[in-house]
């Protein structure tokens, strides 16, 4: 059943860009990655699954610009806030790194090198758009326009979301400027290009792809449309910005940095780099072992960069790892039919998530069910979600322990019988074992939703074999105490199976289940052949969804009060307000004021006056605060500021989620002499975290 070598996996998931929070949509790729790397470890293989946060680039440089902090800084607080999403959903990666950092630079920089050493770099003058106003060169991101190629509005200049093309952002029709609306104008600038043009290039790609097992068959269509015309329609690809730059600098070129994505998917190599020092692995040894494979999971939209330049970077810099890319493409996770948009997420968020009780396991479940090996968007729909969870997940598998699991404890003192008896019982026990294969392969071959309806199946015909045998009724006499325990102990054994097929996408109940049969570990694939012979105390294993959890996930709110504005009085201005009563210190020291920094910021669906804010208040863990400033702030303005929090007001439980503290700001008495809210802002120096006194 195992296999007799080992395979030695390096997973990775995209690297996500540090200028936000996780969104629903950077989870369910966590989860479809997780859910195969869980199963591989299962059957023995030798996995190092290592994610990063992707940190170079113009927006995290801006953004930290504005905040008044270092643009490292700014990454430091993001990824401080990762943790408890990955934890929350269960998500193992072994390690957790980022781009900006000394493994990067020196891996970047030595692939680079050696591109250039083969005559894939040139440099040209090109025109490059500078943004009058700002006084820079803008990064592609900041500017906008029409898609070249299929015409889509309001695209990024380095690649349509629409159509997936990539192209130069001097390609977009009617550009403007991101950061300050302006038309921008060119301006020459020494650039330096990797040859994805060269004949060297064509020919290895359309080799690279004559071997399917590294690429799904869409991709594998879609790469050969690029390369169509015999690659002539194959641009060379500008890898230089100019500084200001937030990124690696270019060797021997002084003020050039390499572009975001030469650097970024070098940080896979850069986080298992730094992974293998911790751990003491040999990290050359292991990208050269011939049994070492290389697996990215990525979306859809990020492909030309995954399967034009990142294989070409890794074949002419003569990296080993070259033969063992393989690239598995997601859909995108579409919530109640909508797409999401990028700096919006959708309607689900997956701190709220987690806040309101929901279980991680059912959105791993329900994900797992609905994804396959293809390139296929998948939909969050509540009801459909509600149905999954609450008739399958608990009615088909989970209530198989809860219906047999009583009557062992109870009547028999946790003994399950020898045998595995009735003929029935017989031929489930074949049909798992039939199904063992059929089930492994699904999720090697991602097919989570054929693993979990396989899975299913198997449950159901355990059902029908409670239903016959109605160990409720048998339990009435003790004449049948012999065929209880045997029917009680068939469920148990068949429960236990089904745990360990379910058990790369519910890791948490697994183990609780491992636990109930005295088995203090993870459970492993070859547990299939062992058979346990004993319970322990049954403890509840899950519930099921109540609707009003989804409600409270989408709830679309009543008009909150905006809860920066005191009550309003006749004054005609606002100095005017009459000074509320007097307050001794010790008053004013029961109000715990701490400096905040913004680390995230966005609308709230559905809410016209309120943000919803991430804030680091210097405590290892993120806050989620919501304030009624809407109508006075864009959410890209705060992010990275430093504002004041009331940080020891009780937390307050909102339609849209538990707010945990209140952000402070100015507004006049009487909105109509002015409207305005006016959040605090200190002065330099100070840090999150700080008291105010
Ligand atoms: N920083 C780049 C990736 C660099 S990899 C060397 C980036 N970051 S991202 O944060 O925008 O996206 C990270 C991943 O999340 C990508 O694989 C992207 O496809 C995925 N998703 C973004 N929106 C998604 C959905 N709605 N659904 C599923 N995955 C989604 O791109
Ligand atoms: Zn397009």
């Amino acid at each position: 059943m195992s296999n007799a070598q080992p395979r030695k996996l390096f997973v990775t998931t995209a690297l996500p860009y540090a200028n936000g929070a996780f969104h629903i949509g950077h989870i369910m790729e966590y989860i479809q990655a997780d859910i195969w790397v869980r199963f591989q470890r299962m059957v023995g293989n030798e996995v190092h699954f290592v994610g990063a946060d992707d940190a170079h680039g113009t927006p995290i440089m801006i953004a930290a610009e504005k905040a008044g902090i270092t643009p490292q800084e700014f990454v430091a607080n993001i990824a401080a806030g990762r943790k408890q999403y990955l934890d929350g959903f269960h998500i193992s990666f072994d390690n957790w790194h980022s781009t900006d950092s000394p493994e990067n630079t020196e891996l970047s920089q030595a692939i680079y090198k050696r591109l250039r050493d083969t005559g894939l770099i040139v440099t040209r003058v090109v025109e490059r758009f500078f943004d009058p106003v700002k006084g820079m060169f803008l990064a592609d991101r900041n500017i906008k326009g029409e898609c070249p190629k299929c015409g889509a509005k309001d695209q990024y200049g380095d690649n349509c979301e629409v159509c997936g093309a990539a192209y130069e952002p001097t390609e977009l029709k009617n550009p403007y400027s991101a950061l300050t609306g302006a038309t921008p104008v060119l301006k020459p600038s020494e650039q330096y290009f990797f040859k994805l043009s060269d004949q060297r290039c064509i020919e290895f790609l359309q080799e690279w792809l004559n071997s399917p097992s590294r690429l799904q068959p869409e991709m594998v269509n879609k790469v050969s449309e690029w390369l169509g015309n015999e690659g002539k329609d194959l641009a060379d690809w500008d890898i230089s910005r100019d500084a200001p730059y937030f990124g690696i600098p270019i060797p021997d070129a002084p003020g050039k940095y390499f572009y975001v994505w030469l650097d970024a998917p070098v940080g896979y190599l850069a986080s298992l780099k730094n992974y293998c020092g911790k751990k003491g692995i040999d990290y050359d040894a292991l990208l050269n072992n011939p049994a070492t494979e290389q697996i990215h999971f990525i979306g859809k939209d990020i492909v030309s960069f995954h399967l034009l330049f990142w294989p070409t970077m890794l074949k002419f810099s003569e990296h080993p790892i070259i033969d063992k890319l393989k690239i598995n493409v997601h859909g995108h996770l579409t919530v109640n039919g909508e797409k999401m948009s990028k700096s919006r997420g959708t309607g689900i968020s997956p701190l709220r998530y987690l806040e309101i009780g929901m279980n991680p396991e059912w959105l791993r479940y329900y994900i797992a069910f609905k994804l396959n090996a293809k390139v296929e968007d998948i939909d969050f729909n509540a009801e459909d979600f509600i149905a999954k969870i609450n008739s399958d997940l608990i009615g088909k598998y989970v209530n198989i322990a809860s219906r047999a699991a009583g009557f062992i404890t109870k009547r028999f003192g946790g003994q399950l019988s020898d045998a595995v008896s009735g003929e029935a019982a017989m031929s489930w026990k074949l049909r798992f074992a039939e199904q063992e294969a059929v089930i492994r392969e699904a999720y090697e071959a991602r097919e989570f939703g054929k693993a979990i309806r396989q899975i299913m199946s198997l449950a159901d015909e355990v059902n029908q074999y409670v239903d016959t045998k109605k160990p409720w009724e048998l339990a009435k006499d003790p004449a049948n105490n012999q065929e209880l325990q045997d029917v009680c102990s068939n469920l148990l054994r068949s429960f236990y199976s089904l745990t360990i097929f379910l058990a790369p996408i519910l890791p948490s109940l697994a183990r609780k289940v491992a636990s109930l049969f005295k088995m203090e570990r993870d459970l492993t694939w070859a547990d299939l052949q062992t058979n346990p012979s004993a319970i322990g105390t049954f403890e509840h294993l899950m519930t099921r969804v109540d609707a009003k959890m989804l409600d409270a996930l989408f709830e679309v709110p009543e008009a909150p009060a905006a809860q920066a504005a005191p009550a309003a009085n006749a004054a005609t201005n606002a100095a005017a307000e009459p000074l509320a009563p007097e307050i001794k210190i010790d008053d004013f020291a029961k109000i715990d004021l701490r400096i905040a920094q913004i680390v995230n910021c966005e609308h709230v669906e559905g809410s016209d006056k309120l943000l919803r804010l991430t804030l680091n208040v210097g405590e290892g863990r993120m806050r989620n605060v919501f304030s009624g400033i809407k109508s006075a702030y864009k959410p890209e303005d705060l992010i990275g500021k430093l504002t004041v929090l009331v940080a020891n007001l009780a937390p307050r439980k909102m339609k849209f989620g538990i707010s945990e503290g209140m952000v402070l700001a100015a507004s006049a008495a009487d909105e109509k002499t002015n409207p305005g809210i006016y959040i605090l802002n200190p002065w330099p120096g100070a840090e999150p975290g700080m008291r105010i006194r």
